[in-house]
């Protein structure tokens, strides 16, 4: 048979029966290993809503029965077809169950806050405490996502907004740049500074949580359609960006929410439903992939406090990611210390008893299993479930703890009382109704009060978008400009006819939308790509208050006196004749092009989320080879300018001899042009450096780089063993030899800097494991009253007390409800917990404070180097410190293959075939530990004057040194041998090295 035929034949596949390796355990895997029972359904609806019964299954009673899983009728059947059996392998091991979970307020940080909390706590009705857990409903309130308040205690409705980027759904805010583009300043301060602006425009528009940071997803897969609400692909960079964004944000007494917790890298199947398939898909990811990857960043920003983290839509080993017991309990709330509350990603909650048992704390927006459909899992089935005593009380009122206690944390309850949104999320009218979801009647009210929050921030949005500019090719200096001469080294103008120096500016990506040329918000969500772009499409994205494009700066800019523009706003090719002769007579050309993606609910063009592919959209390849091919009769000079949400592949152009300058912008938010402006014209010197590896092709990112278009199974299995810790970004590109176009921490200035000096310190000596964890927790969880509350408290209050609108989510039950539930109880009809319950588990020994165990965060060396500015002008170096692990004593030398830019030695195994963890992962502590070749642990930006010298020091701490032992359970150093610490420009360019 040939593999055509094979693919064309489910039969001949095993397709999700027994040959197939991933499904086979996968539903008991969930089921049995992770507490995500879901209490209020069992039935499932097809897309058109109809019931689906054949969907229903037996429970299974046995780890390793005979796989009974059917494909199910779905529009997508024949997707499932094309499974190709050649990915098969032995599934990821489940995570075992880690119940119960540990109680929130062991931090001393957090002590003050929890014992403020637990006094209100203790005063709550169960109603009040439902409500603080549970949002009203998709569009019940001002804000994307609002719980509703304990009136009692007066605690108050909290107002939870995106986005990672600005205020979504709201006027007179600022368009910050994009996290990606932040990611590309490598500026700590900046990072900074941006998210405290951030807050305190949600402060001023009565937001009490932004639903950001990002970092997940991480940028497993540069095609991946959010990766550009994040800061880059590389889990330390994403850490300490996000981490300082945190900082910034809650330093204005405003919620941080970093999110996607965890393994969201694709928009693809990320949500149950919203393709076609009733799951979501599953990321299925090894122990130390996980800690080493994707949930790093998060121990960073548990570290500086984060009060809130979202879970995400995805499964995770296949159990969702937001009843995951042993990612919820485990790894973020034992071994990372987290005391703030977990919220779930707008409908990622799946299940009732079974989430608020795996950690979940807080759900959102309220609904249930389908979108905007009322019917939550929680709300009044929490009641019952609190009744009946399927919920411990105690982990009832420990989700209502830190929920409050994160309020306290951040200093809210100083805030006026009656602080709620001055506009609304959605209608952009004054007056409207304040529950728009419910079809009740209501009254109009003032709904938008225009607010205007901006202040001076567009000052931070321009220098963030001008630092996160990076210079990629600046060829006989062509760069900077000059705004009389055009390009510089020309000291009179010019020669043609007219005696001016004649300039193109080209690509659609350069202007206005054509179609509304004052509108930047013409799509939803900016969920399509027109005129220049400037931001990545879904909720990650706002109202632009206003974008400068580049054409406007341009034209502002440029001398009219000794300078002529041409311009041709669009990508339509071919040229006329007349524009040809036109072009034929430039002195330079600027083309402008793109590649734009966004979240999945939303597609453009042949972009549904992802993007099908890395290359520029719009037919940007054949704009710039045209041009380069006419610009003065192929004899002048071009530059590029790129806008793009990650990276693109450049094959096409990027040696073509006329393409002398290329300028890779990101994501610049409202300060577009202005910020391009300063990097052009030389008054910022560009100190931009990639957040990700620029490669040839899509394909040189490895199998576990490719997004999963079509789903391989009901529950679609994206295998993230594939590269395991080193499947990522330059990881990848390292291990396997593989040549980028630029690589990762790329990025060039108008000046040169001079690496020296290197020193290396001893802080602390060498040892294999952290101290052991604390045996006591600094500070004491409050402890309440284990009383099933009295059934009166969730009662529906009489008649006219409130006025019930219909779809909105309320805690309360009838009386027969309550009725039904306490006899339930009574009758010992309790829910059946998951084994081990009640026995308190072993904590883990990475844990201990906010952060994980506090030996982690300590410096055990200290590394030196002096910076010098070389060239004749200012500007901002960005020394980037890489780390090699001593190589493990097991393994032979491997004789290099290729030898890319730095020297580095590829691996022995250089071929483009996955390196398989997993089962093999397990053993690691006695073969032999696989490094990834080296791996960022700092970096710092430093302005130097030119001739000036300055002393930069990068602190290493343990965790930074170590790796995750998956058979010990615990960060490990490596005492053998000898780290290789080295210093440089980029991953690939490392001027000095030290040994530890
Ligand atoms: C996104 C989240 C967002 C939420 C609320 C979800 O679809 O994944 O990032 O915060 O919606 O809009
Ligand atoms: C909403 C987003 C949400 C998404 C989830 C959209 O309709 O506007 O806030 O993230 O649905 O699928």
């Amino acid at each position: 048979m040939t593999s055509h035929e094979r693919e064309q034949d489910p039969s001949k596949q095993g397709l999700l029966g027994s040959t197939s390796g991933h499904h086979s355990g996968s539903e008991s895997d969930s089921d049995d290993n992770n507490v995500n029972t879901n209490l209020t359904s069992n039935t499932s609806r097809t897309p058109n809503g109809k019931k689906n019964q054949q969907h229903r299954r037996p429970k299974p009673t046995h780890r390793n029965r005979a796989p009974s899983f059917q494909p199910l009728p779905t529009p997508n059947k024949s997707f499932l077809a094309r499974r190709s059996r050649r990915h098969h392998r032995t599934p990821p091991r489940p995570f075992p169950t880690m119940v119960p979970l540990p109680p929130g307020g062991t931090s001393a940080s957090w002590a003050d806050s929890y014992a403020k909390a637990s006094l209100l706590v203790n005063n709550m009705t169960l109603a009040e405490k439902i409500n603080i857990t549970t949002g009203v409903g998709w569009q019940m309130g001002l804000a994307l996502g609002t719980t509703a308040p304990g009136s009692l205690v007066g605690f108050p409705a909290l107002q939870l907004q995106d986005g990672p980027l600005g205020i979504r759904s709201a006027d007179n805010i600022t368009a910050f740049p994009a996290g990606i583009t932040v990611g590309a300043t490598w500026n700590r301060q900046l990072m900074y500074a941006r998210g405290k602006a951030h807050a305190i425009e949600a402060r001023a528009k009565g937001v009490n949580a932004i639903l950001g940071p990002c970092v997940g997803p991480l940028g497993r897969m540069p095609a991946g359609g959010r990766n550009w609400e994040g800061f880059g692909a590389d889990p330390y960079l994403q850490g300490v960006a996000g981490a300082e964004t945190i900082k910034g944000i809650q330093s204005e007494g405003v919620m941080a929410t970093i999110k996607h917790f965890v393994g969201n890298e694709q928009e693809h199947f990320r949500q149950a439903w919203e393709w076609g398939i009733p799951h979501a898909l599953s990321s299925n990811l090894d122990d130390r992939t996980l800690h080493e990857l994707y949930a790093w960043p998060f121990g960073d920003a548990v570290k500086v406090g984060v009060v809130g983290v979202m879970c995400s839509y995805n499964m995770v080993n296949n159990s969702y990611a937001c009843g995951n017991s042993k990612l919820l309990n485990g790894v973020l709330k034992d071994e990372l210390g987290f005391q703030g509350f977990v919220v779930s990603d707008w409908l990622a909650q799946r299940s009732g008893v079974g989430s608020a048992l795996a950690g979940l704390d807080m759900t959102m927006p309220g609904d249930g299993l389908r979108w905007a459909d009322g019917k939550s899992l929680w709300g009044g089935e929490l009641s019952k479930a609190v009744l009946n005593g399927s919920l411990p009380v105690e982990r009832m009122n420990d989700m209502v703890t830190r929920v409050v206690a994160a309020w306290y944390q951040m200093g809210q309850d100083r805030w006026p009382k009656d602080t709620k949104p001055n506009f609304s999320s959605w209608t952009d009218e004054k007056m409207g109704v304040t529950s728009p979801g419910s079809p009740s009647p209501q009254e109009q009210v003032v709904v938008n009060q225009y607010v205007n929050v901006q202040a001076n921030h567009s000052i931070i949005a321009r220098q963030v978008a001008a630092e996160g500019t990076v210079l990629l090719k600046n060829e006989n200096n062509i760069l900077p400009l000059s705004r009389t001469t055009g390009i510089r080294r020309r000291q009179t103008t010019t020669t043609t006819s007219e005696g001016k120096f004649k300039i193109g500016i080209f690509g659609e990506d350069a202007g206005p939308i054509p179609s509304s040329p004052s509108n930047p918000n013409a799509c939803k969500d900016r969920g399509c790509n027109q005129g220049t772009l400037a931001s990545g499409w879904g909720s990650g994205a706002v109202e632009f208050p206003y974008l400068i494009t580049p054409i406007d700066a341009l034209r502002r800019e440029f001398d009219p006196s000794t300078i002529s523009l041409h311009t041709h706003l669009s990508n339509s090719l071919p040229l006329t004749s007349s524009e040809k002769q036109a072009i034929a007579d430039l002195d330079l050309c600027l083309v402008f092009v793109n590649a734009d993606s966004g979240e999945g609910f939303t597609s453009w063009s042949n972009v549904r989320g992802d993007r099908p592919d890395l290359f520029l959209q719009k037919n940007g390849d054949g704009l710039i080879q045209t041009v380069a091919a006419q610009c003065g009769g192929g004899f002048s000079d071009v530059v590029v300018v790129i806008h793009s949400v990650g990276p693109v592949v450049m094959e096409a152009w990027i040696d073509l001899p006329q393409v002398k300058g290329v300028v890779f912008a990101n994501l610049p938010g409202e300060e577009s042009g202005n910020a391009l402006v300063d990097v052009l014209f030389g008054d910022v010197n560009p100190s931009g450096h990639l957040p990700f590896t620029i490669g040839k092709r899509l394909e040189d990112y490895g199998r576990g780089g490719q997004v999963m278009y079509l789903p391989n199974g009901v529950v679609p299995q994206q295998d993230f063993g594939e590269g395991g810790v080193y499947g990522v970004d330059y990881r990848w590109f390292d291990k396997k030899g593989v040549e980028p176009r630029f690589e990762f921490g790329y990025g060039m200035s108008y000046t040169q800097f001079e690496l020296g000096n290197a020193t290396v310190k001893t802080v602390k000596a060498k040892s294999a494991l952290p101290a052991p964890r604390p045996e006591q927790p600094a500070a004491k969880p409050p402890s309440y009253s284990t009383e099933v509350p009295s059934s009166s408290e969730v009662i529906w209050p009489e008649e006219g007390v409130i006025r019930k609108l219909e779809k909105y989510i309320y805690p309360y039950l009838s009386s027969q409800e309550a009725d039904a539930a306490v006899s339930a109880r009574r009758e010992g009809q309790k829910y059946p917990y998951p084994e081990g319950y009640n026995v308190s588990q072993p904590l883990s020994e990475a844990g201990g404070d906010e952060g994980g165990n506090p030996d982690l965060w300590e410096v055990y060396v200290s590394v030196g180097v002096d910076v010098r500015n070389m060239g004749k002008v200012a500007g901002a170096a960005v020394p980037q410190l890489y780390l090699s692990y001593p190589e493990p004593k097991t393994k032979a030398a491997p004789a290099p293959t290729q030898q890319p830019r730095d020297g580095v030695k590829p691996d022995d195994n250089n071929t483009n075939e996955p390196i398989i963890h997993g089962e093999e992962g397990a053993n690691e502590g006695k073969k032999g530990v696989d490094f990834p070749l080296k791996v960022l642990r700092g970096f710092d930006k430093v302005y130097l004057e030119p001739g000036e010298t300055k002393k930069v020091e990068f602190d290493l701490t343990r965790r930074d040194l170590s790796f995750w032992d998956t058979e010990v359970q615990n960060w490990r150093m490596v005492v053998e041998g000898e780290y290789k610490v080295r210093v440089g420009w980029s991953s690939r360019d490392l001027k000095v090295e030290v040994r530890w």
